[in-house]
């Protein structure tokens, strides 16, 4: 099919499967796809050391990007076939200008529900009061570290800490609550610390995920020689306090969660390396030039911008693109042949 593009890679060949042709978005595998992660850009203000390469990555020219009302159509289209939720990702979405302007074009599409954002928090001190009133319900906020020097170092920018720290007081007075926290994991530069982020949800209102780290193509050195695996970050948490496992917060995505009892947060793990989440998968994602993408890993995305920019109907494409939606990643520790290509988890919206 001629909107299908292969980025190539060693993966199993990933076969049609028949879907219902009508109706709320099932893929292959009866799986129902009701959520869509949007990145809005593949640019970033930090450089993440499990992410990008210092010196960034081939950016995307901005022709390339879906405009606003582009991407506020595909939302369209997928809402009339049952799309519910949608998160809005990048690279770091507030880069990109005026992110309020598409929150509300995607709230005022019938039948979204939910509007979340995930952010690094630099920009967020003096964007939350806006985010929270153009409708964004909730936040997740990649925070690596509590220690300033860590999180500048593991960012590797100067002056990251005191920005992030600013934009978390911000949104919580701007009323987002619960606030997820994403933590990567990493041997030797934060894995001390899974305890004292545990800590915090003693007293804050914070849900801490403890990320394994993921392999990409420019993260080959981190992804395996400081992976940690979730087991092994529970045990650590485990020292602190006896966790006792419950429901989370809103948003069933796929992490596992735990709680200190009487704790005002929780902590939780997402554990893509060592115990596959893949079943339960309720998703897909809009990459910030326009392609469908079935899975976060593997070569196989849907070209819905150009379709879009010559008037063509885009919803046979989501159709197409549930029939190959695999089930299943690929990723094995210490290779990127199962990211199918990717550089990084920013090119496709983390
Ligand atoms: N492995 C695990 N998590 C990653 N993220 C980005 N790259 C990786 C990776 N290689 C996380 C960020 C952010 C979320 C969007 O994805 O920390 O919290
Ligand atoms: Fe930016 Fe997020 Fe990647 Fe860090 S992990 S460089 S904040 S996109």
């Amino acid at each position: 099919m001629s909107g299908l593009v292969q980025l190539g890679g060693a993966l199993p060949v990933v076969a049609e499967r028949p879907v219902p042709e009508s109706g709320p978005m099932h893929d292959g595998f009866g799986r129902r796809i009701e959520y869509l992660r949007i990145s809005v850009t593949d640019k970033c203000n930090l450089r993440c050391v499990y992410c990008m390469p210092e010196e960034g990555l081939p950016w995307l020219r901005r022709d390339q990007l879906l405009s606003y009302e582009e991407i506020a159509e595909v939302v369209r289209v997928m809402a009339g076939m049952g799309l519910s939720r949608v998160r809005i990702t990048g690279g770091e979405p507030l880069v990109r200008r005026d992110l309020p302007t598409l929150v509300r074009k995607i709230r005022a599409v019938d039948g979204i529900a939910d509007v979340a954002l995930s952010t690094n928090a630099v920009l967020l001190g003096d964007l939350a009061d806006e985010l929270r009133a153009a409708g964004v319900d909730r936040l997740n906020v990649s925070l690596d570290s509590l220690r300033p020097e860590r999180i500048d170092a593991i960012a590797r920018r100067a002056g990251s800490a005191e920005a992030i720290f600013r934009g978390l007081d911000a949104a919580e007075r701007a009323g987002f609550a619960p606030i997820k926290i994403n933590c990567v994991v990493m041997r030797g530069r934060n894995d001390d610390e899974v305890a004292d982020f545990a800590a915090v949800t003693r007293e804050r209102p914070w849900h801490v995920r403890f990320i394994e780290v993921m392999p990409t193509g420019d993260n080959l050195d981190v992804s395996r020689d400081e992976f940690v695996s979730a087991d092994e970050m529970l045990e650590s948490v485990a020292r602190v306090g006896a966790l006792e496992p419950v429901a989370g917060p809103p948003g069933n995505g796929p992490a596992r969660y735990f709680a200190f009892p009487g704790a005002r947060g929780t902590v939780g793990v997402i554990t893509p390396m060592s115990h596959n989440y893949c079943g339960t998968c309720n998703r897909m994602r809009l990459t910030a030039d326009g392609q469908l993408r079935p899975c976060l890993f593997g070569s196989i995305q849907t070209n819905l911008r150009d379709p879009l920019r010559r008037g063509d109907p885009i919803e046979p494409l989501v159709r197409q693109t549930l029939r190959i939606k695999p089930e299943r990643h690929w990723l094995v520790q210490g290779s990127d042949e199962g990211s199918g290509g990717l550089a990084a988890l920013s090119q496709v919206g983390g």
